[in-house]
C-alpha cells in the first residue's frame, strides 16, 4: 500500500458511548485532518445484515463494501440502539474484519492531499489500523455516564427506549468487545488514557489539544 509521506496520524479507541466521536471530530476540524468514525463501517454492515437477511453473504458484503461512500456512513438509521447491538456482534467476524481492514488503513495513510494527515476512532485502531500513529488515546468514561450520554443521543433522535434499557445495552457491548477473541479494545501502553466522565466537551478537547500541540511544537510542525 502506498503511503503519504509526513502527514499527522491520530489514532483513538474506546468503549461504546464514551464520547471519542465528538472529540475525534472535533480534534479532526482543527487540525485539518481526515476524519473516520470505524464504528460506523461495523454499523453499516450490520443494517445490511438486517436488511437483506436472505443475501446476507460474503460476496454480497464485498460488493457493498467497494462500493462504500461517505454517504452511506451517515444515514441516521446507523445510530439505532438494533444497529449498534448487531455491529458488535458482526465484528466478532474475522472475515468481516479482514474485508474493512485495507479500506481502514487506506483512509488512515492516505487521507487526501488537502488534509494534513488523519484521525480514526474504533476499537482497534491504536494497535492494528495504525499501529505508528503519532498520538494514540484511548478515551472512556464511567458505564454511568455514558450510558446517560446515549440514552439523550437516542432520546434527541426521537427512539422509543429507556435509560435501562441503554445501560444494558451497554454493558452486553463493552462485554463483547473487551473479552472477544479478535481485535478486542483495550488499552495499549503507548496510549494516553483520557477519562472524560468529569469533563465537558471543551475541557475534553482542551486537554488533547494541549498534548498534541505540545509535541507538534516539538517537533516543528506547528
Ligand atoms: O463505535 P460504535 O459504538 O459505533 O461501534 C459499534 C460496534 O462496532 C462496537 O460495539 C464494536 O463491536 C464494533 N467496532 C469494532 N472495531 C472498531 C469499531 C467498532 O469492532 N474499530
Amino acid at each position: 500500500m502506498k503511503k503519504r509521506k509526513n502527514i499527522i496520524k491520530i489514532a483513538i479507541d474506546s468503549p461504546a458511548a464514551a464520547g471519542a466521536g465528538t472529540l475525534a471530530k472535533a480534534i479532526s476540524k482543527h487540525y485539518n485532518l481526515y476524519y473516520l468514525d470505524t464504528g460506523k463501517i461495523y454499523r453499516f454492515i450490520a443494517y445490511i445484515k438486517l436488511k437483506f437477511p436472505n443475501k446476507f453473504n460474503y460476496y454480497f458484503l464485498k460488493s457493498k463494501i467497494k462500493s462504500l461512500g461517505s454517504k452511506d456512513l451517515q444515514k441516521k438509521i446507523l445510530l439505532s440502539n438494533e444497529v449498534g447491538t448487531q455491529a458488535s456482534i458482526i465484528s466478532k467476524n474475522q472475515n468481516i474484519r479482514k474485508m474493512v481492514h485495507s479500506f481502514q488503513t487506506n483512509f488512515a495513510y492516505n487521507p487526501p492531499k488537502k488534509f494534513k494527515g488523519s484521525c480514526l476512532d474504533g476499537r482497534d485502531i491504536t494497535y492494528k489500523i495504525i499501529p505508528d500513529a503519532d498520538f494514540k488515546f484511548f478515551i472512556t468514561a464511567n458505564l454511568k455516564t455514558r450510558a446517560l450520554r446515549r440514552y439523550r443521543e437516542l432520546k434527541r433522535l426521537n427512539k422509543k427506549i429507556t435509560y435501562l434499557e441503554v445501560i444494558k445495552s451497554i454493558k452486553k457491548r463493552d462485554k463483547s468487545d473487551y473479552n472477544r477473541k479478535i481485535s478486542p479494545l483495550k488499552k495499549t501502553k503507548d496510549s494516553l488514557l483520557i477519562n472524560t466522565t468529569n469533563l465537558n466537551k471543551r475541557s475534553c478537547f482542551l486537554k488533547i489539544k494541549k498534548i498534541i500541540d505540545k509535541k507538534l511544537k516539538i517537533n516543528g510542525n506547528i
